[in-house]
């Protein structure tokens, strides 16, 4: 006889939205989701955020848009599109014909022009919710500047809460010295729910030419490399705001989405992987996430939201004790790499002995942990208290 096991259900809500499933396509990649319907099924992702949308069509930075950089990639795109009306006219009908929630994203010069949009949109027929992009560090108008500033975010937002009912997404800068003051700004100017991260703001030079691999000199940087930054973010602002979060920034693998949800994001956006490696990676979030679900035991993605908090301690509140290293003489294999990086990176703390097996000279270990850290053998460094 088969046993009956009950797949996790993938819906979540976030706020007063339904998505059947916590996967997004972020802004930016995807376009306007019709040039990829011939090779993907709009219908498997949990929502569709459209390309950046101005009141008049815009031409975007002059090349070269685009460079690579570790683990990340740098894009100063300038926020082409082909403007608003374009979209509601040309794109958005194609859109209807799917079951995928479409989140318009959109993004003005001055606050009357975002409102100006949000208007049109709010009109359209197929649209069920705003990202209010206050963020794109590519832009030298609007984006940014309004994101950087707890005063005007807040009047953007509020604006244009007074010309639409649509739900209203304001998509968040990393590029400030506090992100969870701006975020508090919008929510008491009555957004819906905030995303977080956008880019952040960086620049490559090539060394051969001795020039900025960007025309726009600067761009922003998107990808792996910017992950825990939106961790932090997301765990900063989940403590201090009741709205609803979509993480999004450096997430690439169906793990980053239950870490981002963990410290407090309802869905997760996705953008840079998906230009890296296509549209497969949709497959591969969705199942590796369900079978977390599965092991995990957890009937539905939301029962994973917010529960690493809980594990965060303050700064203030960590214990001040001594730690120093100590190596399990049973496990250890003798390679000796702690030796090498305590030498080389650390205190000299370690010792080589006749048998190999390192011996850590406690009155000289700072309990840095860069030997825990690099020792290849599970559980054979640990770090100790100190008396
Ligand atoms: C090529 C490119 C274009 C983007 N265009 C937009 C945009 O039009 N509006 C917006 O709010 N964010 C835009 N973004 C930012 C992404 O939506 C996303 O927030 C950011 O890239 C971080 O996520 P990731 O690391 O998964 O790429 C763009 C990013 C890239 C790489
Ligand atoms: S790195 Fe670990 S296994 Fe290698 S010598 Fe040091 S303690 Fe032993
Ligand atoms: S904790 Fe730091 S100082 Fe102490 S033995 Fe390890 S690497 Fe050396």
């Amino acid at each position: 006889m088969h046993e009956l096991t009950l797949k996790p259900q993938m819906g979540v809500d976030v706020g007063p939205l339904h998505f059947k499933n916590p996967l997004l396509t972020a802004s930016g990649t995807f376009g306007y989701g019709a040039e990829y319907a011939p090779f993907v099924d709009l219908n498997q992702l949990g929502a569709l955020i459209v390309k950046g949308l101005s009141l008049l069509p815009r031409a975007g930075n002059p090349p070269p848009r685009i460079m690579e950089t570790t683990g990340g990639m740098l894009n100063a795109i300038g926020l082409e599109n082909v403007g608003v009306k374009a979209f509601i006219a040309e794109k958005l009908p194609f859109l209807r014909d799917f079951d995928v929630p479409v989140i318009a994203n959109i993004f003005g010069e001055t606050v009357a022009e975002y409102q100006q949009v949000a208007a049109l949109l709010d009109r359209a027929e197929g649209v069920c919710a705003l990202e209010l992009n206050i963020s794109c560090p590519n832009v030298k108008k609007g984006g940014v500047a309004f994101g950087a500033d707890s005063d005007l975010a807040a009047e953007v937002t509020r604006k244009v809460k007074e010309v639409t009912a649509l739900p209203l997404i304001v998509k968040l800068t990393p590029n400030v010295t506090d992100i969870a003051l701006i975020a508090e700004a919008v929510e008491a100017a009555g957004a819906d729910a905030l995303s977080l991260i956008n880019t952040i703001t960086g620049m490559s030079v090539d060394a051969e030419r001795r020039t900025p691999h960007l025309k726009n000199i600067t761009g922003g940087l998107s990808g792996p490399a910017i992950k825990p930054i939106t961790l932090r973010a997301i765990a900063e602002i989940a403590r201090n705001v009741d709205i609803p979060i979509l993480g999004t920034g450096g997430a690439s693998i169906w793990s980053d989405a239950v870490e981002f949800m963990a410290v407090g994001a309802g869905v997760v956006e996705f953008c840079t992987v998906v230009m890296h490696y296509g549209f497969r990676v949709i497959d591969d979030l969705k199942s590796g996430m369900s079978h977390y679900l599965d092991d995990m035991g957890f009937s539905s993605p939301g029962n994973i939201v917010g529960k690493a908090l809980p594990n965060i301690i303050m700064h203030d509140d960590l214990p001040r004790t001594k730690v120093r290293s100590h190596i399990d003489e049973k496990l250890c294999i003798a390679c000796n790499i702690c030796y090498v990086a305590c030498r080389d990176g650390g205190h000299m703390a370690i010792d080589q002995r006749p048998n190999r097996i390192p011996h850590v000279d406690w009155d000289r270990c700072v309990g840095c942990g860069l030997c825990q850290h690099v020792c290849p053998v599970d559980g054979c460094i640990s770090m100790q208290m100190d008396g």
